[in-house]
């Protein structure tokens, strides 16, 4: 505990003394998303992270999460450092998804408007016309089907689907998923719901389809937060990654929160839904980057300017 306290004050100090701010999602770890609201920074969904690096005066911006969240951030800001505690931290969908077989992809298909996840590389949205996230994905695309647009979808197969029944667009779809939310479980999840059947079922729509079907709620990090503090049910049982509990429960701290079943990833914990990746963000490796400055996030200048269209789009969208 001496040495958590010790690593804490240090990381306030440090941030402070070489202007720089910490944006964390609400996947890593509880300690740092404390850290990131104590100092004045942000913990937040996708969205809202790649906007509050974009408006804070900071010079150094420090991006707890995963590498494509760094990435959106030195695109949107490219006079600012980025730095993260470990450019290892990738996520399955960007992996799964590499850039030339993208563009052959999207060759193969120019007559659709190019949509991506934001859970991808920056070379990969270099080739979009839209960026977006869980977030706003349905409202954008919308938006295109309502002007007749055909839309090449990249890479979550399981968010594509969910969009492509909601909004009736004419989707052709990547075949990406995400490693964590792809375990759960639709079976678990309805006995589940049979010893609780008063909770209300809130899904991450990276999940597979059967279990998105049972959802109550289906949105981003930020919106399922949003829907345990305002629905009136007692109970939730919530399937994504269980790093989300810290701020549900600190912001609903009277509401019942249960895990949705997975087989668990094996990596970080047996059986629950938690992000190998985000998991890699810890209190020694944010210390380190912020007092060395290495691990800087850089994009190439002309991927970045390619990139920086449709990642504005998606800001101009939502504004
Ligand atoms: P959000 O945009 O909902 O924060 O999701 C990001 C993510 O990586 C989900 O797995
Ligand atoms: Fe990627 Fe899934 Fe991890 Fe989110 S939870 S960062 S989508 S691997």
């Amino acid at each position: 505990a001496d040495e958590k306290a010790r690593l804490e004050s240090r990381i306030k100090a440090v941030l402070k003394e070489k202007d720089a701010v910490l944006v964390a999602h609400y996947y890593t770890d509880p300690d740092i998303q404390r850290l990131a609201e104590e100092t004045g920074g942000c913990v937040a969904d996708s969205l809202e992270m790649a906007r509050f690096g974009n408006q804070h005066p900071a010079s150094t911006v420090v991006v707890a999460g995963v590498r494509f969240m760094g990435e959106t951030a030195k695109i949107l800001n490219p006079e600012k450092r980025v730095l993260m505690p470990t450019l290892e931290a990738t996520c399955s969908l960007d992996i799964g998804c590499p850039a030339d077989e993208f563009q052959a992809f999207c060759d193969e298909h120019s007559d659709r408007t190019v949509v991506v996840y934001a859970n991808t590389s920056a070379a990969v949205k270099a080739r979009a016309d839209w960026v977006v996230t869980s977030s706003c994905a349905q409202a954008i695309v919308e938006d295109l089907d309502s002007r007749g647009e055909k839309i090449l979808w990249a890479p979550d197969k399981h968010l594509g689907h969910y969009v492509q029944k909601t909004t009736g667009a004419d989707m052709l779809l990547w075949d990406g998923s995400c490693i964590v939310h792809e375990e759960f479980k639709h079976r678990g999840l309805e006995d589940l719901k049979a010893l609780y059947p008063n909770a209300a079922v809130l899904v991450h729509p990276e999940s597979p389809d059967a279990v998105v079907e049972m959802a109550d709620v289906i949105g981003s990090t930020s919106q399922l937060i949003h829907a345990v503090q305002t629905l009136p049910n007692q109970e939730f049982i919530v399937a994504t990654d269980n790093g989300i509990f810290y701020k549900m429960q600190q912001l609903a701290p009277n509401k019942t929160l249960i895990e949705a079943p997975t087989a668990g990833n094996g990596a970080t914990c047996r059986s629950c839904a938690q992000c190998p990746w985000m998991a890699m963000n810890g209190l020694e490796n944010l210390l380190s980057v912020i007092e060395k400055g290495d691990q800087e996030v850089l994009v190439d200048a002309e991927i970045r300017e390619a990139a920086l269209k449709p990642l504005r789009r998606m800001l101009d969208f939502t504004a």
